[in-house]
C-alpha cells in the first residue's frame, strides 16, 4: 500500500471537517453541510463521502478532492506540507523528503578547474610520451587529422595502466571524490578506485560556451569494447543537453544559418578539419528537445546527415514505430520522424534530412570529396517528404495496395502536425506524388486506416465503469487503480493528451479536467501533465520530472511502474480514451449519487439550482455510456479485422 493509500485509510475526512467547524448532517451514505470555502448559508452544497474519504462543494466554489486537498485548502499549504501534516496524524513514516541541492556553483567551477587539467594531462600523453605515440599516429596517419585540428579539439591519450592517471591527480592534491565526480575514475568491488580511461584516445567535450564538462573515449585496441566510454553522467555532464562541437561551431552555424548533425565525434572534427564548421554531434542518442533549443540560439536551420540504414531502410520495413523504439540505442543517430516532426513545430524550426551515400561516414565523404558534402547537404530534404522518399524506394507505386500501404505511414505524421496549412500542403504533396486523390486521403484515415491488432494491454473493461457499490479506501481502491491506468498512459505520452481532449470533445464531452481525478496526487500530476504541454521550454516528461516535488515521487514511481503503452498510436489513444472515460465515468456516478441526496433535502431557488446540476450530470453520463459503446464497437471490428 502507498502511503498516501495509508494516510487515507487511517484518516476520516468527517473528522477533518468537523475539526474545521463545518456542521455535518447524515444523508444516506453521505453527509452534507455548508462549504467551509466560502460565505453560504443557502444552500448545504457541500458533501462528504466518508466511504472514500472524498468532499465536493456543488456550490459556489465548486471544488472537490480527498483529505490532502481539503487541508490544502482549508490550511492555505501546499501538497507536500498537506502530506507531512497528515502523516504526521495518521503516524505513517514518509520517506524523508531530500532537501533542495544549495548553490553548486563554486563546487562546479572547481571540478572544470579539475577537467582542464586533465585536458592538459591526457593531450601531454599524446604528444609527448612512447605511450601515446600509437594514438597519435592513428590520429595523424589513418583518421588524416593534422595537429593543428589535434590541437584545436584539444584531443588526448588516456595511457594503458590502471592508476597512471589516478597517481598524477593524486599528486596534485585532487581527492579521489573529486575524480570520481568528474566521471574520471571507476570504483570496484572491494573499494578502491582505478582510472576509468585507459588506453583511449580522449576527446575533450565543453559546453557552447567552451566550459568542460567531460570526455569521450575512443578506444584504440579494436578489441576493447565499448568502442566509446563517455563520462557518466555527473554534476557538468549531461548528454541530452550538451551537442559536441558546439563551442567551436556556434559562430560558423550563425554564419551559415544552418547547422548540421552527425552521428561521431570523429566525424564532426573531420568535416571540421575539410572546412565546415557548422557541424556538431549528439553522443550516440537522438537529438534532443533541449539540443534543438540549443541550437535555435544561433540557428533555426537544422539538416540531419543520416546514415541511409537509420534514414531509410528501418522507416520502411519494420515501421515507424520501430525507427522510433531503435532510437535510444548508443551510438546511432536515431531517426524518429514524428518527435522530429514534432519537435520542428514546437520550435519553429526548419528540419532536413540528408542521407549519406554508399554507406559512408561524413568523415569518409569529406575525404572522398569537399564538394559532394556540400551538394548533400545542399539537397537535404523536409522530414516528411524523405520518410515518403524512404518508403518509396524500390516500391511499385502504380500498385493500389503499395500506395495504400505508404499513406497509411505518412498520413499519421502529416495528421499531427499543428499548422493546418502545412498540413493541407503535405496532403497535397502525398496525393501529387501517390497519384491519388486527395480527398480518398482524406477519407482513408478518418475510417480508420490499415487492419490493425487487437490490443493486449490490460485495460479496464467497460464493464467496469460503475464504481462498485461499497468502495473502501484502500490500495486496491478500483478508483485509484482506473486514475493510475489514465496518467500511467498520459505520463509516458503526454502528446496524446490534446488528442483525447479532442475526441472527448468530439463525443460531445469536456475536456478532461483535474476535477475528474478524486486524488490529490493524481490532480497535481494531470495538472503537471498539463502545463508540460503549454510549454516549449524543455521536453515534456522532463518538464514533469523537473517539477515534480518530492511528495509526488512515489506517485510518479508507481504510474512509471504500469507497463508502457505499446502498439500504434491508434490503439494506445483507443486505451487512453478508455481508461479516460472510465475515470469521468467514475466521478460522475459519485457526483450524481451525491446530488441526488442533496436535491431530496432542498427546495426552491438552491433546489432548481442543484435539480439542473443533476440534469446536466445525468445527461453527461449518458454520453459518457454512448462513447464507451462506440469504443467498445471500434475494439471488436479491429480485433474481426
Ligand atoms: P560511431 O561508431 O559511428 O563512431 O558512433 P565514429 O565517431 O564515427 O567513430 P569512428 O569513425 O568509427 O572512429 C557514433 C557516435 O555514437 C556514440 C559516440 O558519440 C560516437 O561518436 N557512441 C558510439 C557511443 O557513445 N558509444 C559507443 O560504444 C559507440
Ligand atoms: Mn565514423
Amino acid at each position: 500500500m502507498s502511503s498516501i493509500d495509508e494516510i487515507k485509510a487511517r484518516i476520516d475526512i468527517v473528522d477533518l471537517a468537523s475539526e474545521a467547524g463545518v456542521k455535518l448532517r447524515r444523508s444516506g451514505r453521505t453527509q452534507t453541510g455548508f462549504c467551509p470555502f466560502h460565505q453560504n448559508t443557502r444552500t448545504p452544497a457541500f458533501v462528504i463521502w466518508p466511504e472514500t474519504g472524498t468532499w465536493r462543494c456543488f456550490g459556489e466554489c465548486g471544488e472537490g478532492g480527498d483529505i490532502f486537498k481539503f487541508v490544502m485548502k482549508k490550511e492555505g499549504v501546499d501538497f507536500k506540507e498537506a502530506l507531512r501534516r497528515l502523516a504526521e496524524r495518521a503516524g505513517v513514516q514518509l520517506e524523508s523528503f531530500q532537501a533542495e541541492k544549495p548553490e553548486q556553483k563554486e563546487e562546479n567551477q572547481r571540478l572544470r578547474n579539475l577537467l582542464e587539467d586533465a585536458v592538459t594531462f591526457y593531450r601531454h600523453q599524446l604528444l609527448n610520451t612512447p605511450g601515446g605515440k600509437p594514438a597519435l599516429d592513428y590520429l595523424l596517419e589513418k583518421r588524416k587529422l593534422t595537429l593543428q585540428t589535434i590541437e584545436n579539439f584539444g584531443l588526448g591519450f588516456a595511457p594503458h595502466s590502471w592508476d597512471a592517471t589516478l597517481n598524477h591527480f593524486k599528486a596534485k592534491h585532487y581527492s579521489e571524490q573529486d575524480l570520481l565526480d568528474v566521471g574520471m575514475l571507476a570504483e570496484r568491488e572491494n573499494g578502491g578506485y582505478y582510472d576509468k580511461f585507459r588506453n583511449r584516445i580522449m576527446i575533450p567535450i565543453r559546453d557552447e560556451n567552451g566550459k568542460m564538462t567531460g570526455f569521450g573515449g575512443r578506444i584504440l585496441d579494436p578489441n576493447d569494447i565499448p568502442k566509446f566510454m563517455n563520462s557518466p553522467q555527473t554534476v557538468l555532464f549531461d548528454k541530452g543537453r550538451l551537442l559536441y562541437g558546439l563551442d567551436r561551431a556556434r559562430k560558423p552555424i550563425r554564419a551559415a544559418d544552418q547547422a548540421v548533425i552527425v552521428e561521431g565525434y570523429l566525424d564532426v572534427i573531420a568535416v571540421h578539419q575539410a572546412g565546415f564548421e557548422n557541424v556538431v554531434s549528439p553522443m550516440g542518442t537522438a537529438l534532443t528537445e533541449d539540443q534543438m533549443r540549443l541550437l535555435k540560439k544561433f540557428t533555426r536551420k537544422i539538416v540531419l546527415a543520416l546514415d541511409p540504414d537509420v534514414a531509410g531502410q528501418k522507416a520502411v520495413l519494420r515501421g515507424l514505430d520501430a525507427a522510433r523504439a531503435s532510437m535510444d540505442r548508443e551510438g546511432e543517430l536515431g531517426f524518429d520522424a514524428r518527435g522530429m516532426l514534432r519537435n520542428e513545430a514546437r520550435l519553429q524550426a526548419d528540419l532536413r534530412v540528408a542521407t549519406m551515400p554508399d554507406g559512408l561516414d561524413p568523415d569518409e565523404i569529406v575525404a572522398r570529396s569537399p564538394e559532394e558534402w556540400k551538394k548533400l547537404i545542399e539537397a537535404a530534404k523536409p522530414i516528411v517528404e524523405h520518410v515518403l522518399d524512404a518508403l518509396m524506394a524500390g516500391q511499385n507505386v502504380n500498385d493500389a495496395r503499395v500506395k495504400s500501404e505508404i499513406a497509411s505511414q505518412v498520413l499519421p505524421l502529416i495528421e499531427d502536425l499543428p499548422d493546418p496549412v502545412v498540413r493541407d500542403s503535405y496532403r497535397q504533396m502525398l496525393a501529387r506524388r501517390l497519384k491519388v486523390d486527395e480527398r480518398t486521403l482524406i477519407g482513408k484515415h478518418v475510417q480508420g486506416g490499415p487492419p490493425v491488432r487487437p490490443v493486449k494491454r490490460p485495460g479496464v473493461e467497460p464493464a467496469q465503469v460503475q464504481k462498485p457499490e461499497k468502495a473502501a479506501v484502500s490500495a486496491s481502491n478500483p478508483s485509484r487503480k482506473l486514475e493510475m491506468a489514465c496518467l500511467g498512459i498520459l505520463l509516458r505520452r503526454p502528446d496524446l493528451l490534446p488528442r483525447l481532449d479532442r475526441r472527448l470533445q468530439e463525443a460531445g464531452l469536456g475536456a478532461l479536467s483535474v476535477a475528474d481525478f478524486e486524488y490529490t496526487d493524481h490532480q497535481l500530476m494531470l495538472g503537471l501533465i498539463q502545463q508540460s504541454l503549454e510549454q516549449d521550454h524543455v521536453e515534456q516528461r522532463a518538464f514533469v520530472e523537473a517539477r515534480l516535488d518530492e511528495s509526488l515521487k512515489d506517485t510518479f514511481l508507481a504510474l512509471m511502474a504500469l507497463p508502457a503503452p505499446s502498439g500504434l498510436d491508434d490503439h494506445v489513444i483507443d486505451d487512453l480514451t478508455r481508461q479516460a472515460i472510465s475515470v469521468r465515468a467514475g466521478s460522475l456516478t459519485a457526483s450524481v449519487n451525491q446530488l441526488r441526496f442533496l436535491m431530496e433535502d432542498s427546495a426552491g431557488q438552491s433546489g432548481r439550482e442543484l435539480a439542473r446540476a443533476y440534469n446536466k450530470m445525468v445527461s453527461e453520463q449518458a454520453l459518457v455510456k454512448k462513447c464507451f459503446d462506440t469504443l467498445r464497437q471500434n475494439m471488436s471490428n479491429h480485433r474481426r479485422s
